[in-house]
């Protein structure tokens, strides 16, 4: 079944149409409500634009954190909608409400080639529910901003893995396309799950072995090493047999990565020293230390240097890279080194002709603001959890949806 896209739909013509766009604009937020990394609204500008030139009156929709379906001023999308005005060079109005009055006399009120945003999806609690029908229901409601003459735009490939209604049960309403984003997101992940060039490694942190397991499972007989770092690497050194003292521990995968080792052998590559901090605070005192020696009541914030060398040897020969997860609290300036490190050796690796993509969330957001180049790579992606689980081979229900 074939996906049509955005340029099939300007080749239909888009001038006084309104066009819904599903956008991910979900960037992370300091505490004073600023965007820390607009890599996202960036990524999202093309098929915007193409819209606006083509003369269509769009309508953007997303979601910000989760505010489990209430209004809460801390998730609005202003700041979006400021940071759109100024990279679209025109202003983009926030209706103040989702489907409400204010969204549809905005939505009415739209010229060829103006752009608006509806408040956050996430602010009515439709948008996430289990049932059915009430996405259905809400779905009408978002449809119908657009008039008699409606499209629908699935650009925000961050949230394709999500069967939610501004994703998933909208696109069964209207004609829907695949936007440039999502496309380019899609061709490029392809070429890493379908047939990577060999020698082919993967780089998985964060936090959690019980969020990457699926991947895990998924990747690890596929691939040539499977470098694990970050907060769950601690759980795989405690199921070696490590003290690792106060660092990030999940005890009920402590079996599970011991399975995983056994099963998979030498292709699961663990750091082999640490740096170990007084506690978790950028100011804390740090020291390096081999896997054994994470003074007591002390906590592993980032991998060592031997371990960055490791990684570095593992990805110098490598064909294909995907990286997903810091190595370690990049956050703190003096826990950064391994995710700088590993990010590098993906520079070097890709200028000596190895395709490297970097998984969005937080890899993304550390090459940013480790301030490396993000030409570096050839592709940096903007979905996280998304990319996973399309290298997962699991189907995603947003991209899915648009194949009907
Ligand atoms: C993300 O940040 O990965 C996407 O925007 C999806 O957000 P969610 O995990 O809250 O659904």
């Amino acid at each position: 079944m074939t996906v049509k896209t955005l340029k099939d739909l300007l080749d239909e013509g888009v001038t006084g149409r309104h066009v819904l766009v599903r956008s991910d604009f979900n960037v992370p937020l300091n505490d004073a409500g600023e965007i820390t990394d607009p890599g996202r609204i960036d990524a999202s500008l093309p098929t915007i634009k193409a819209l606006v030139d083509g003369g269509a009156r769009v309508v953007l929709m997303a979601h910000l954190g989760r505010p489990k379906g209430e209004v809460n001023p801390k998730f609005s999308l202003a700041p979006v909608a400021e940071a759109l005005s100024e990279r679209l060079d025109q202003y983009v109005a926030l209706a103040g409400d989702v489907v409400g009055e204010d969204a549809h006399e905005r939505a009415n009120g739209l010229n060829d080639g103006d752009v608006m945003l509806i408040e956050n999806v996430r602010f009515d609690p439709r948008e996430t529910s289990k049932d059915e029908e009430q996405r259905k229901e809400f779905a009408t409601q978002l449809a119908s901003l657009t008039g008699d003459n409606g499209a629908f735009v699935s650009d925000g490939f961050g949230v394709v893995h999500r069967a939610q209604t501004s994703v998933y049960d909208v696109a069964k309403l209207l004609p829907h396309y695949a936007g440039q984003l999502v496309n380019k997101e899609i061709s490029t992940l392809a070429k890493v799950a379908e047939n990577p060039d060999k020698p082919y490694v993967v780089v998985l942190g964060g936090s959690k072995v019980s969020d990457k397991l699926g991947v895990i499972k998924a990747l690890a007989p596929k691939t040539d090493a499977l470098i694990i770092g970050g907060g769950m690497c601690y759980t795989f050194l405690a199921a070696q047999g490590h003290n690792v003292q106060k660092s990030l521990l999940q005890e009920d995968m402590i079996d599970t990565c011991k399975q995983l080792m056994e099963t998979y052998g030498d292709a699961i590559v663990l750091p082999v020293d640490l740096i170990a901090a007084s506690e978790f605070d950028k100011n804390a005192e740090s020291k390096v230390v081999d896997l054994d020696g994470i003074p007591e009541g002390w906590m592993s914030l980032d991998i060592g240097p031997k371990s960055v060398e490791l990684f570095e040897e593992r990805l110098s020969s490598a064909k294909t890279i995907f990286w997903n997860g810091p190595m370690g609290v990049f956050e703190f300036e003096k826990f950064a080194a391994g995710t700088k490190g590993v990010a590098e050796a993906m520079i070097k690796a890709t200028a000596n002709g190895a395709f490297s993509v970097v998984g969005g969330g937080d890899s993304a957001a550390s090459v940013r603001t480790l301030g490396l180049d993000e030409d570096g790579f050839s592709h940096i992606s903007t979905g996280g959890g998304a990319s996973l689980e399309f290298l997962e081979g699991k189907k995603l229900p947003g991209v899915a949806v648009l194949e009907a």
